[in-house]
């Protein structure tokens, strides 16, 4: 082997490790490719799609290009349609009275001992009806979300993590509540909000283990070395267990089901918005720092790149979305034509002006330029917004599509929740409808 062959297999090893060096984003405005993007009003033949009737047409054509480009497919060889799910338990009296607490084991097939995902759920007591809910998944556990001590213990594996008591791919007691700062229950519940979460890795843990483990095990295929170019990868996981999440709020009767938001930080931003844009039972859709494959304009260049993102994590998208790497501009589509599969629902995207990797000015682009379908569908996109990034701490939230960059780095945060709260209660009515 030559030496610049050993050094590029070594390079590709440690980037597999998520060594941050071997990848060298830019974060220099003046250096971001002018490529136009493709238009999302414009079918894939040339035809203009100018009437509220040709959009079907055009977002089923969308929804297919993003399958096989980008997440892939992901069908369960086993219907998973007659959802089975038990309540482990269920509580009136939690969080001091104010709130309900269910545990809920949701099954991914009509097998009840098979694999499945627990639910956690809080809904505020004292409501007239049934309540808007805000679920999101968590990267830990559900137990590290409050510091409620009923909450169950994963059991699933997890990712090793001093921070949250996890050892050998284990969870422990240490974790508990670790995580709430993004989480907050309380605050949700006082505005008649519920909140439910479940573990990511009980969908799919997140590691590139050649897809044999999570949902992929029960998949046609599973274990195949050569996949097809649009087998779903991890995200494409993810986003089936939002919809199993909102299977399971339409049994609910607690829960109004056409009230549920999806929401998620970072890879799971970017699994919310993949989970909206192909279930539209989904009333509103929250992208937190969702950056590159999630919000933020891949043809831009800046910060987190297709190549980056395949490199480091190539578990997560399809083969087919690796022949993209800084190949951005043969892309057919770009991320703000998945922002427009949300139309006419609302959908808040949120940055972070220290998170430049996720790319804050490409994440609000995409939002000004998903907009031109929601003016079709007849009702406003992203209001008051120009070409420059809003200022810091003040919320685009007039039209369908709501926005803002908050001051700090890459989390979730009271800040943003109260921000998500506020647009709920303007676009979806809130708790009082
Ligand atoms: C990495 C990755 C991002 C992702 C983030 C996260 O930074 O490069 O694409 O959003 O992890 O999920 O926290």
């Amino acid at each position: 082997m030559t030496t610049s062959a050993l050094f590029i297999v070594l390079a590709l090893l440690m980037a597999g490790q998520g060594f941050a060096w071997v990848i060298q984003p830019s974060y220099d405005e003046s250096a971001v490719p002018d490529d136009e993007l493709p238009g999302p009003l414009v079918m894939a033949d040339g035809t203009p799609v100018s009437t509220t009737e040709q959009w079907p047409a055009r977002r089923a054509e969308l929804v297919e290009q993003f399958t096989e480009q980008m997440f892939g497919r992901l069908e369960l060889s086993t219907p998973g349609e007659a959802v089975v799910s038990e309540w482990l338990e269920s509580d009136g009296r939690a969080l001091d009275g104010r709130a309900t607490r269910r545990q809920v084991r949701v099954c991914f097939t009509e097998d009840p001992d098979g694999p499945a995902m627990e639910l956690l759920v809080y809904l505020p007591n004292g409501t007239d009806g049934p309540v808007p809910v805000f679920f999101g998944m968590n990267f830990d556990g559900n137990h590290t979300v409050h510091a409620d001590p009923a909450i169950r213990i994963t059991q699933a594996w997890v990712r090793n993590r001093a921070e949250v008591g996890a050892v050998d791919h284990r969870a422990s007691e240490e974790g508990r509540g670790v995580m709430a700062s993004r989480w907050p229950v309380e605050a949700l519940i006082a505005r008649g909000y519920g909140l439910a979460t479940a573990y990511y890795g009980d969908l799919d843990p997140d590691f590139d283990d050649g897809f044999r483990n999570g949902l992929h095990a029960l998949l046609d295929g599973a274990g195949d070395t050569q996949r097809p170019g649009d087998a779903g990868g991890a995200i494409a996981a993810w986003a089936w267990g939002y919809r199993l999440a909102m299977d399971y709020f339409e049994s609910d009767p607690a829960v109004d089901a056409q009230r549920v938001i999806a929401i998620g930080h970072s890879r799971l931003g970017k699994t919310a918005l993949w989970a909206g844009a192909t279930d539209e039972r989904f009333a509103m859709v929250v992208s937190n720092n969702s950056g590159c494959g999630g919000a933020a304009l891949s043809r831009r260049r800046f910060g987190e790149t297709i190549y980056a993102i395949n490199t480091r994590f190539p578990h997560w998208f399809c083969a087919s979305f690796h022949t993209y790497n800084d190949n951005e501009s043969a892309l057919p589509f770009d991320q703000h034509a998945l922002l427009a599969l949300m139309a006419p629902r609302p959908v808040y995207i949120a940055s972070a002006a220290d998170d430049r990797w996720a790319d804050p000015r490409g994440e609000y682009l995409a939002g000004v330029h998903a907009s031109p379908v929601y003016a079709l569908l007849g009702d406003p996109g992203l209001v008051g917004a120009g070409d420059h990034l809003p200022a810091v701490g003040t919320p685009l939230q007039d039209g369908r599509i709501g926005y803002h960059v908050r001051t700090g780095g890459h989390d979730l945060t009271r800040y943003d929740w109260d921000r998500y709260m506020d647009f709920a209660d303007r676009h979806l009515g809130g708790s009082d409808e």
